[in-house]
């Protein structure tokens, strides 16, 4: 039985991973460490820690007492580390909330782990580490920066982040490959490109986009929407890290990217074909939109956008070279972006109570500072 702790999994990707575990593998736990942020939402896994496998723990991955509690509780074998501040436009807003969770977090996580799986030293003084842990960071691809009109992102590219969340990832990312160096922590990191799919806070392009349809408001497009990104199912991002961690040699770092590079101004317009033509083939939908707008559907059209002031540091363009993964361990991903952003868009019909529920509070006041003055 191997044991997980799996940080930020409240949140979007982390509680696509559980679910993905807990289906997948028979012979694991899993201890879910989330602080339930704004973006992180106990709704979104009950189902999965009603699952006796599964635990849920609120707290900081920052507080070292907690932690070390847990360690000595669960004696855990591989630690999974999602939790982090992860919305670029926030970061711009806070950076010192994202330097506090994405770095010190990370290097908290580390220092319980590696006094916990210590078990002596080797003969240059080096801790040795029980067998078959490792500690394993989710990454993003932004920490490489942006590209121009050419080229992909390696894993040998440098690293040359630009926003405050980028850098605080990057800085993640070497205090990671510090420790293995320097107290050779088993330790693996993956670097992926834009995800997108069920439970992703509709604050990021693709959600966002979708909800404000169904709520009758603008669509707001910085710049001129011109930007690039490289879009990946969820579920295709789970399985590269499951993969990575039991496969990969400790050390390694792998990229993980399907090819999938859309325009903003591509993918908005997409949103909005495919739910008018939902709401179309299926008259039924239209309870999801206000009830004034239910009738004649001719205002769900590219007349919604609205090209609002430009992301400070807007990085271009973002593409993932997965072949090193590819080659490798034999990843590759399996939902194509036609099916996977109709299944984004169903997803989100069908669970108008899950986005009411994580909407409410702050987020509104959020949303009108974010686009109130940005037009
Ligand atoms: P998210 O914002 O949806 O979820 C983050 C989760 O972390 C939330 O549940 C939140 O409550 C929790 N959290 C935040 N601060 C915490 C703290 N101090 N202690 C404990 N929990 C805390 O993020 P996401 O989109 O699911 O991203 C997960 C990870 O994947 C992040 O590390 C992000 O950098 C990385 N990543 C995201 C993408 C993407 O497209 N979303 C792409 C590549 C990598
Ligand atoms: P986002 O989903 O925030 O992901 P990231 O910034 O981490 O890539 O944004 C994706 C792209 O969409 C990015 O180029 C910014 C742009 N964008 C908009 O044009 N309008 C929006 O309302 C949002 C949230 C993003």
């Amino acid at each position: 039985m191997k044991k997980y702790l799996v940080t930020g999994a409240a949140g979007f990707i982390g509680s696509n991973f559980i679910k993905y575990m807990l289906r997948k593998h028979d012979d694991i736990s899993i201890v879910v460490l989330d602080a339930l942020t704004y973006a992180g939402n106990l709704g979104t896994i009950k189902d999965d820690i009603d699952d006796k496998r599964c635990f849920f723990v609120r707290g900081n991955i920052c507080d070292r007492a907690l932690v070390k509690e847990l360690f000595d509780k669960y004696g855990f074998d591989v630690v999974v580390n999602f939790a982090a501040e992860s919305h670029v436009d926030r970061s711009i807003e806070n950076p010192q909330l994202f330097l506090t969770t994405n770095i010190l977090g990370t290097q908290s996580l580390m220092d319980v782990a590696r006094a916990a799986w210590a078990t002596g030293k080797d003969a240059q003084g080096y801790p040795v580490y029980r067998e078959g842990v490792r500690f394993h960071q989710v990454s993003t691809d932004e920490v490489y920066g942006a590209l121009g009109a050419e080229g992909y992102f390696r894993e040998d590219t440098p690293l040359c982040p630009h926003s405050p969340y980028s850098a605080s990832k990057a800085s993640a990312d070497f205090i990671v490959q510090a420790y293995r160096d320097t107290f050779h922590l088993p330790v693996s990191i993956t670097r992926c490109s834009n995800n997108y799919g069920p439970y992703q806070f509709p604050e990021k392009l693709i959600p966002l986009v979708i909800n404000n349809i169904l709520e009758a408001k603008k669509l707001p497009v910085y710049g001129r929407g011109l930007n690039v990104r490289d879009w990946l199912y969820v579920d295709d991002h789970c399985k590269a890290i499951d993969l990575v961690i039991s496969e990969a040699k400790d050390g390694s770092v792998y990229n993980v990217g399907g090819h999938n590079e859309q325009r903003n101004i591509d993918i908005v317009h997409l949103i909005i074909d495919i739910v008018r033509r939902q709401m179309e083939q299926h008259p039924e939908y239209r309870k999801f939109l206000p009830e004034d707008k239910r009738g004649d559907i001719s205002w769900i059209s590219y007349d919604l956008i609205t090209y609002v002031s430009d992301r400070l540091g807007h990085d271009l363009r973002y593409a993932i070279d997965p072949s090193k993964i590819k080659h490798d361990i034999g990843w590759y991903p399996e939902t194509t972006f036609a099916v996977g952003i109709e299944k984004t868009v169903e997803w989100n019909l069908q669970h108008r109570d899950w986005v009411d529920e994580v909407t409410s509070g702050d987020y509104q006041k959020y949303y009108e500072h974010m686009y109130g003055h940005r037009g």
